[in-house]
C-alpha cells in the first residue's frame, strides 16, 4: 500500500496532467499566483524547476501574479539581509527571463496591507497542531539547525495562504515539497466558507487552490549537494560566462574517464551531464555519449559552453535592466498599486461576508 504522502502526490501528478490539458484548452479559467523569498540571487537551479515554467505559463495565456516574499525572508533567519538588492535582483531575473510586467503583476509582500489583514481571520480557521504537523514547516525547521520555531515560522503556511487567496488565485505551480501548503490552503478556503459565509449567496468568497506540479528532478549544486546560496555551489543567473566557467572548473566529477548517465552510481557526474542536457535540450543518455571517452576535462568543456549559451540572451538583457534602476522601481511600484487595489476589493469581501461593515 501506498503511505498517505506517496497516494496524495500520485494524486497531485495526474491531476496536474489534467490541468495542464484545461489550460491549454481555455487558459481564462485560470489564475496563477507564484512567487520566491528574497534570500540571494537566482541560479540555474531556479530556472529549470520554476522560472521556465512560469514563463511558459504566461505565454499559454494564464492570468499571473508574482509575489516577492519580503516577510517570508524572517520565517528562518534574524534580519532581512541586504534586502532591496536582493528585491530588484529577483525583479531583474523575472524580467530578464521573459516575463512581461505588463501582463503580469508583480509586488512585494510588505506593500499590500489588505493582503497581511487576511492573516487575522485566516488564523482563526487553522489549529496549532495542524500546523505543527506540517512537514515541510518541520524539515524546514530542522534546517535551521537549533534555532527555536517563531511564531512566523509557525504560521507562514497560512500567510502563504494569503499570498494565494489574497487575489483569489486557483492554480500554484510548486515543488511537491510545497503541498502540504496547498492543503493547508484549501483547508482555509473552504472552512472561511462554512464558518464565515459568503459576501453575495451564490459563491464562496475564496477558491479552492489547486497545485500545478512542475518537472521533477533537481539540478544539485557543483559539489553534488543540494544546490544552495549559502554552499557556494550554485550558478547564478546573472553570472558571466567567465564566472561560469571558473565555477564549473572546480565541479566535482569521478576518475572513470568514460562518461555515463547514471545518477545512482555517478551523482556528480550524471548532475553535470544533465545540466548540460537541460541547457541544450537534449536527452542525458545522448548527451553522456558525446562526450564518451572525453573524461572530467571534456564533460566541463561541454557543460561550460551549453550553459554560457544557453543564458547569454538572458545574461545580457539582465545586465541592461539592472543599469537602469528606474526602471525597475516603476515596475514594482505599478505592481504594488494593481496588487493593493485587488487586496482591498478581496478585504471589502471579507468584511461584509464577516458582517463588519460599519
Ligand atoms: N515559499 C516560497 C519560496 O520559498 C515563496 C512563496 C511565498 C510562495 N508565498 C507563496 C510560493 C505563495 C507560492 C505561493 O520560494
Amino acid at each position: 500500500m501506498l503511505a498517505d504522502s506517496d497516494a496524495s502526490l500520485a494524486r497531485s501528478t495526474e491531476r496536474s496532467a489534467e490541468i495542464e490539458d484545461a489550460i491549454a484548452t481555455d487558459p481564462s479559467q485560470f489564475r496563477i499566483l507564484t512567487g520566491d523569498r528574497p534570500t540571494g540571487n537566482l541560479h540555474i537551479g531556479h530556472w529549470f524547476g520554476s522560472l521556465e515554467n512560469r514563463v511558459r505559463l504566461a505565454e499559454a495565456g494564464v492570468e499571473t501574479f508574482l509575489i516577492i516574499a519580503d516577510y517570508q525572508v524572517i520565517t528562518d533567519r534574524d534580519g532581512v539581509g541586504p534586502i532591496r538588492e536582493r528585491v530588484y535582483s529577483l525583479l531583474a531575473d523575472y524580467v530578464a527571463a521573459g516575463l512581461d510586467p505588463k501582463k503580469i503583476t508583480i509586488f512585494t509582500h510588505s506593500s499590500v496591507p489588505a493582503l497581511n489583514q487576511l492573516l487575522l481571520p485566516f488564523l482563526s480557521l487553522v489549529t496549532d497542531a495542524e500546523l505543527r504537523r506540517n512537514p515541510t514547516v518541520k524539515s524546514e525547521l530542522d534546517d535551521t539547525g537549533d534555532r527555536p520555531m517563531s511564531g512566523l515560522m509557525l504560521t507562514y503556511p497560512v500567510h502563504q495562504t494569503a499570498d494565494i487567496l489574497f487575489c483569489k488565485a486557483n492554480l500554484v505551480p510548486v515543488g511537491k515539497d510545497q503541498l502540504p501548503h496547498l492543503e493547508q490552503a484549501r483547508t482555509v478556503a473552504r472552512r472561511f466558507d462554512e464558518r464565515y459565509g459568503r459576501s453575495v449567496d451564490d459563491h464562496p468568497v475564496f477558491p479552492e487552490p489547486e497545485a500545478l506540479l512542475g518537472r521533477s528532478g533537481t539540478i544539485l549544486g557543483l559539489d553534488g549537494s543540494k544546490m544552495s546560496k549559502s554552499k557556494n555551489n550554485t550558478i547564478e543567473l546573472g553570472m558571466t560566462a567567465d564566472q561560469t566557467a571558473k565555477l564549473l572548473k572546480r565541479a566535482v566529477t569521478d576518475s572513470v574517464r568514460h562518461i555515463s548517465y547514471d545518477p545512482t552510481n555517478r551523482p556528480e557526474v550524471s548532475n553535470l551531464v544533465n545540466l548540460a542536457a537541460l541547457c541544450l535540450d537534449r536527452s542525458p543518455e545522448e548527451v553522456a555519449a558525446d562526450i564518451g571517452d572525453g573524461g572530467g576535462g571534456g564533460l566541463k568543456k561541454l557543460v561550460t559552453e551549453a550553459v554560457n549559451e544557453r543564458f547569454a540572451g538572458h545574461r545580457a538583457r539582465r545586465a541592461d535592466i539592472v543599469a537602469d534602476p528606474g526602471q525597475l522601481s516603476a515596475i514594482l511600484a505599478d505592481g504594488n498599486k494593481r496588487a493593493n487595489a485587488i487586496a482591498d476589493d478581496t478585504l471589502d469581501e471579507v468584511r461584509r461576508a464577516m458582517r463588519m461593515v460599519y
